[in-house]
């Protein structure tokens, strides 16, 4: 079952959308050479908490902060700590946030002081994965059209999108159904839902520099390219409309 939120709770998903974004976006200028990841953790959860919300991700399934914060070959799930950034790392931050039962859900990555131009690349398609993935976001389509459009984005420039992850529906829980993954199975495979005005979506391209395998690290959260190239991530929680997807997390100078 999709859920379809009605117009006061898409008024909701818009206020906790606008919280998530603006602390992706003090995470972001909190990307800075000698940084610890914990200090960022911190800045989000005191944002997060002033504005009546919920940091989201603190405590669901027992993970213990309010950021995923992925360093160089560590693609989603890098817990925060002392961990100091270093000069050219790709630094992708992953911030949920909950206000009157509703989540926004969104991800963007940075670059530590000056970053190689390959670095400065693989985000910038990654968040054009995401773009591409939104042009097929509308009612009729379905979920695949978003995930072939996104793979399709990353593959063309050399890159490969991760399997084991995948972007889901988010509401009142932080993953709903559909699973929108960012590749396509062929032949297509498994249910491939249709999209309806109402469903809200994390769209979140994981793009890796080399190959698409991963590993979970023993602390059972961190997870890291098979090959430790890098890799960047990129979401945003979106509505589908009668007409062009809005996305929820928006907020001025979002990445
Ligand atoms: N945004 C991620 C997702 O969609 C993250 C969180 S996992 C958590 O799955 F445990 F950190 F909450
Ligand atoms: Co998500």
């Amino acid at each position: 079952m999709i859920s379809r939120k009605t117009a006061r709770e898409i008024e909701l998903m818009r206020e906790a959308g606008r919280i998530a974004s603006e602390a992706r976006v003090i995470a972001g200028k909190m990307v800075t050479v000698g940084a610890t990841t914990r200090s960022i953790d911190k800045a989000v959860y005191e944002f997060i908490k002033s504005q009546g919300a919920i940091p989201t991700f603190l405590g669901y399934r027992d993970y213990p902060a309010s950021i995923c914060v992925s360093v160089n070959n560590e693609v989603i799930h890098g817990i925060p700590g002392s961990r100091k950034l270093l000069q050219g790392d790709v630094v992708s931050i992953d911030i949920g946030a909950t206000k009157n039962g509703y989540i926004g859900d969104c991800a963007a990555t940075f670059i530590a002081g000056e970053g190689s131009s390959e670095s400065a690349r693989l985000i910038k398609i990654t968040r054009e994965c995401f773009y591409e993935g939104l042009k097929y976001a509308k009612a009729g389509n379905r979920v695949s059209d978003i995930s072939g459009a996104v793979q399709n984005h990353a593959e063309a420039n050399g890159f490969s999108v991760v399997r084991a992850w995948t972007g889901h529906g988010v509401g009142t829980k932080l993953h709903e159904a559909p699973e929108v993954p960012n590749f396509v199975e062929k032949p297509r495979k498994g249910k491939d839902p249709r999209l309806l005005p109402g469903m809200t979506l994390a769209i979140e391209p994981m793009v890796n520099e080399g190959v698409a395998d991963i590993e979970v690290l023993d602390d059972e959260w961190t997870v890291v390219t098979a090959d430790g190239k890098k890799s960047a991530h990129y979401e945003n929680t979106i509505l589908i409309t009668d007409g062009e997807p809005e996305i929820l997390t928006i907020s001025e100078e979002m990445p």
